[in-house]
C-alpha cells in the first residue's frame, strides 16, 4: 500500500531578504517531511512565495521595480535560501504563476456558482503588513497610530467596493467541523484562539480590492484583484494541479496531512481555508499546526529594532546543522524561543561536540585501535546492552506518534537522552578494561557501533549532512537507510568494514 504524506510551508512574502523565522518554519517542516521518508512515505514537501497583494506592490514601488521584476529577483533569494538550509521539498510554487493563477480563478468562479460571493462595499480597517481586515474591536490607538491589536501592525481606513465571501454561513459547520476533528488544529492553546474568535460570530469577509492593481484578476470583473490570501491559500491545491482533481498528484496528496505555520497566520489557515475549501466541496486539510515565534535575544525581530537575525550569516558562521539541531532541540516546539549567540554556542559545544561528536570520536577510535576498523564479531548481549539498545527499538511507534502529533521537542529529547546514555554506557562499561574478556569487549564495541547508527538515523531528519557522516563509517548512505532498521539490534555485519571518522563539530571557545 502506498503511503502519502503532503506537507507545506507558509509561501513567504517575498517583499525583504528571507530571516530567521521564515527559516525557522521551512526547518521544522522538513524535519518532518525528512522522518516521514524515512518512514517510507512518499512525501510531497510544498514551500514557496506569495507575491500578491498591496505590500508586495508598495515594497516594488519603493524600489521603483515592476513588481514582478521585484518578487523575481527577491523569490530567488527564497529559492537559494531553501538550497542553503538543505531543504528536501519537492515543490517551489510562485503565485505569479500560470498554474497558481489558473487555479485561484476556478476556485473563485466555483465560489461565484455556488453563491457564496457577492458584490458590495468594504469599508473598515486594512493591515498591509498582514494583509488582513480587522473589525473595530481589534483596532488601539498607540501613539495616535491605529494598530491591530492582534498582530501591533498600522492600519489604515479602507472604503470600496468589493466582493464579499460569505463566511458568516460557514460559522457553524466551521465549529462542527472542529469538533469532528480535535487535531485540526494544534497545539491545543491555538485551537481554544480559533474556537473563541469562531464562536465570537463571524461576518462576511471582503475578498476583493479594486485601489490597486497587483493581483490576480476576479475573472468576471477586471476592476478587481481577488484578496491576496485568498490567492496565497490557494497554491497549496495549485501545487497538486487543481483543478485538475483526477490527476494522481491531487488525488495522492490532498487533502494536505500538514500545513505548517507560524502562529500569526493561524485565523487565515484554520477559519478562511476551511470555510473556502467547504464553500467549493473540496475537503479541508488535516491539520494546521500554529508553532511559536523566533525572537531575537528576548525581543520580537523588526527592521526598526535592527534586531533580525539572518539565517545565512549563521549558517556562515556556525554551520547549517548546528542551526537545525540549535532550532529543534533547544526551542520548545510550539511556543516561542530565542537564539542568542551565547545559547547557541552552548548547545553546539554540550550537545553536538561533547555529545554527539564525542560519542563518535571515542569509539571509532577504540576500535580502530583494537579492531582495525572492523565490526566485531562473536558478541553476546547482556542485560545492560540491551537496554541500551532496546531505548530505541522499543519505541519505535512512540517516536512516530512524537513526530505525528508534531512534538518536535519530545522527539529531540529523546535522541539527547539516547546520547547520554550511550556515552555512559561507554563509560561503565569500561571496554579498556575487558581485554580479558574477548566476548564481553566484542560485545561493547558492537553495541557502542550499533547504538551510534540507530541515533544517527533518528538525527537524520534534523542534521541530514552530519548523520550522513556519520552513517558514511559504516557505509549507509541516505538511500540505505529507513525508520524501520532502528529496530533491529543486529544490523551491523560483524566483520565488515568500517570507516574512521574527522571531527564532527568543532567546540567553540570563547577565547578563540
Ligand atoms: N505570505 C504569508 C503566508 C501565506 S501562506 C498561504 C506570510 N508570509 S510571511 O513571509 O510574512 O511569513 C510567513 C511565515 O514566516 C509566518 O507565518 C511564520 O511561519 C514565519 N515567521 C515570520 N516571522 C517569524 C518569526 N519571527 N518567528 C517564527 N516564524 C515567523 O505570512
Amino acid at each position: 500500500m502506498d503511503k502519502n504524506f503532503f506537507i507545506t510551508t507558509p509561501i513567504y512574502y517575498p517583499s525583504g531578504k528571507p530571516h530567521m523565522g521564515h527559516a525557522y518554519s521551512s526547518i521544522v517542516s522538513d524535519v518532518i517531511a525528512r522522518f516521514k521518508r524515512l518512514d517510507r512515505y512518499n512525501v510531497e514537501f510544498l514551500t514557496g512565495t506569495d507575491e500578491h497583494g498591496l505590500k508586495i506592490q508598495r515594497a516594488a514601488e519603493e524600489k521603483g521595480l515592476d513588481p514582478k521584476k521585484f518578487c523575481d529577483e527577491l523569490s530567488k533569494t527564497f529559492r537559494d535560501l531553501s538550497k542553503t538550509l538543505n531543504l528536501s521539498n519537492t515543490d517551489f510554487i510562485r503565485t505569479t504563476e500560470d498554474r497558481h493563477i489558473k487555479s485561484v480563478q476556478n476556485l473563485w468562479k466555483i465560489l461565484e456558482n455556488k453563491n457564496q460571493i457577492y458584490l458590495s462595499k468594504y469599508s473598515g480597517w486594512y493591515s498591509v503588513s498582514d494583509e488582513a481586515f480587522y473589525s473595530d474591536n481589534e483596532i488601539k490607538e498607540e501613539n495616535g497610530i491605529n494598530i491591530s491589536s492582534i498582530s501591533g501592525s498600522k492600519v489604515e481606513w479602507v472604503e470600496e467596493e468589493s466582493y464579499f465571501f460569505k463566511l458568516s454561513e460557514w460559522e457553524n459547520k466551521l465549529l462542527k467541523f472542529y469538533e469532528e476533528n480535535p487535531k485540526f488544529i494544534l497545539p491545543d492553546t491555538r485551537r481554544n484562539e480559533v474556537l473563541s474568535f469562531v464562536k465570537g460570530g463571524l461576518k462576511d469577509l471582503s475578498v476583493s480590492r479594486k485601489s490597486f492593481s497587483w493581483g490576480i484578476k476576479v475573472p468576471s470583473n477586471k476592476d478587481h484583484v481577488i484578496y491576496v490570501w485568498l490567492d496565497a491559500l490557494t497554491n497549496y491545491i495549485s501545487a497538486l494541479n487543481y483543478p485538475d482533481t483526477k490527476n494522481n498528484k491531487y488525488k495522492n496528496y490532498w487533502p494536505a496531512d500538514l500545513h505548517m505555520i507560524g502562529k500569526d497566520i493561524l485565523r487565515f489557515h484554520a477559519v478562511y481555508w476551511p470555510a473556502f475549501l467547504l464553500a467549493a466541496d473540496l475537503p479541508p486539510p488535516k491539520r494546521v499546526y500554529g508553532h511559536g515565534w523566533i525572537l531575537s535575544g528576548d525581543e520580537k525581530m523588526s527592521k526598526s529594532k535592527g534586531n533580525i537575525l539572518d539565517p545565512l550569516e549563521i549558517v556562515d558562521k556556525y554551520g547549517l546543522d548546528s542551526l537545525r539541531f540549535y532550532l529543534l532541540k533547544e526551542v520548545s516546539f510550539g511556543n516561542d524561543g530565542s537564539i542568542t549567540q551565547e545559547k547557541l554556542e552552548s548547545c553546539i559545544n554540550s550537545d553536538l561536540a561533547n555529545n554527539y561528536g564525542n560519542l563518535c570520536q571515542r569509539v571509532i577510535s577504540f576500535n580502530e585501535k583494537n579492531y582495525n576498523l572492523l565490526v566485531p564479531d562473536n558478541i553476546n548481549f547482556e542485560k545492560e546492552d540491551l537496554k541500551l539498545l532496546n531505548k530505541v527499538s522499543d519505541n519505535i511507534n512512540t517516536l512516530r506518534s512524537y513526530i505525528d502529533n508534531q512534538e518536535l521537542s519530545i522527539y529531540s529529547n529523546f535522541i539527547i537522552d539516547c546520547l547520554f546514555e550511550a556515552n555512559k554506557y561507554f563509560n561503565d562499561q569500561e571496554p579498556w578494561k575487558k581485554k580479558s574478556d574477548v566476548v564481553r569487549l566484542n560485545t561493547i564495541v558492537y553495541v557502542s557501533l550499533e547504538i551510534i547508527r540507530k541515533v544517527s538515523i533518528l538525527l537524520n531528519p534534523i542534521i541530514p549532512d552530519t548523520s550522513l557522516k556519520v552513517l558514511d563509517i559504516f557505509n549507509l548512505k541516505q538511500k540505505d537507510i529507513n525508520f524501520d532498521t532502528i529496530k533491529d539490534n543486529k544490523f551491523l555485519k560483524p566483520n565488515s568494514n568500517i570507516k574512521k571518522i574527522g571531527i564532527l563539530f568543532k567546540k567553540i571557545d570563547k577565547n578563540d
